[in-house]
């Protein structure tokens, strides 16, 4: 019966990220630099409060937007680190997982059709969905700009049917982010026309030497901001993610979140209370920590020659393929037979990412440098 399936759906593939990983999973001794996921343990008051919400049945359906205090914390939240403003009760949605978030913004906002500007190389999470949209994916170019998605950028891929446009920073596979007047320029640019701006900073919390800001401050009615627990506090497992938008918009993409999950997991829930209150600052010793990795990383790949940004924040370093090699997958194959390193094939993250590797940093020092030594010797 396969052949009456959508083929929208059918066109679709399983990630690079996952297939390479599936492909290597068996291969005794590995050391995988694939997974981009904190290595850190949920913090233990968040899975005592936990424990606690089952003891105490918070086990039922919650609101659909999930629970109020939540949302409330959320919006402190980001009021406090972001200087962002949205209301409790309209404008915040608790999903399941940034993924959730990602997936109702594009299912309101997308016809059949319509154009989305990405940067790539990107996160391959977004093209899937908009292709089961019927929308079109539109990949600007941002290799020789330092993975930067500028105004400048933008502009030539601007279209009558371009509907959004994705702002992904700081960035998986890149580690780089916009500066606020790299931001404030395609606010400029984007303010009055029929585009919404969505903009995942799931890794918000981990930037290094610049504070984070988001375009939201400087184009509210026109963007949705996604964010969510998985990377600032270690707790990918829980599935707890957060859309704010303005009310206008948010009351239609509440619509598609009810009818998909109704609600977020409420045992969950009351971990994320817990995350955004008592561990308002949960991710500043874990970001601390990848710093300090970020910095041997990228002096050792400095050591062997390789060409790479220096990430500003997330835990990835995407790195040029050394001379000679020109297929992404080819090397990590090579590299993963010769050395027992496993890293994601930069075509993982869109075509323009051929012709480069990522290694994520989510990992401890040890497995780093011993990860980084091989590398080495295979390259000599
Ligand atoms: C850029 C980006 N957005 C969203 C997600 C998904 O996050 P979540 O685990 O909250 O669904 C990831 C996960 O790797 C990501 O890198």
């Amino acid at each position: 019966m396969e052949h009456i399936l959508n083929p929208l759906v059918k066109s679709v593939e399983i990630s690079g990220i996952r297939r390479f990983y599936n492909m290597v999973a068996d291969i005794e001794g590995t050391i995988s630099l694939t997974i981009g996921q904190p290595d850190f343990p949920t913090p233990l008051h968040i899975k005592e409060a936990a424990k606690k919400a089952i003891d105490e049945d918070y086990t039922v359906y919650t609101h659909n937007a999930g629970y109020i205090e939540l949302r409330e914390a959320a919006c402190d939240y980001v009021k406090q680190k972001y200087n962002l403003s949205y209301h409790a009760e309209n404008e915040v949605i608790v999903t399941t997982g940034a993924s959730e978030a990602i997936d109702i913004a594009f299912r309101t906002i997308l016809l059949p059709g319509a154009e989305v500007i990405l940067p790539g190389p990107v996160y391959p999470g977004y093209e899937p969905i908009i292709k089961m949209a019927g929308a079109v994916p539109v990949y600007a170019d941002t290799t020789e700009n330092g993975f930067k998605m500028t105004a400048q950028i933008i502009q030539p891929y601007i279209t009558e049917a371009t509907r959004c446009i994705v702002l992904p920073y700081p960035s998986n596979p890149t580690g780089v982010t916009l500066t606020s007047k790299e931001l404030q320029d395609i606010a400029d640019l984007i303010r009055d026309k029929d585009i919404i701006i969505i903009a995942d900073e799931i890794y918000s919390e981990l930037v290094y030497e610049q504070e984070h800001v988001s375009i939201a401050g400087f184009l509210r009615e026109q963007t949705i901001v996604l964010n969510g627990l998985s990377k600032s506090h270690s707790m990918t497992g829980w599935r707890i993610g957060f859309l704010f938008a303005p009310a206008n918009l948010c009351q239609h993409i509440l619509k598609v979140h009810q009818y998909n999950v109704t609600c977020a997991s409420s045992i969950s829930q009351m971990a994320a209370l817990e995350a955004l209150t008592n561990g308002f600052d949960d991710a500043l010793p874990m970001k601390s920590e990848y710093m300090k990795r970020r910095d041997y990383v990228y002096e050792r790949l400095q050591g062997m020659d390789l060409q790479v940004v220096k990430p500003d924040g997330a835990f990835y370093f995407f790195v040029k393929l050394p001379e000679g090699y020109h297929s992404s997958l080819e090397f990590c194959l090579e590299l993963v037979r010769k050395t027992k390193v496993a890293c994601v094939p930069g075509d993982a993250f869109s075509v323009l990412g051929n012709g480069y590797f990522r290694i994520s940093y989510a990992y401890s020092m040890d497995t780093l440098k011993e990860a980084l030594d091989r590398i080495e010797t295979f390259l000599k």
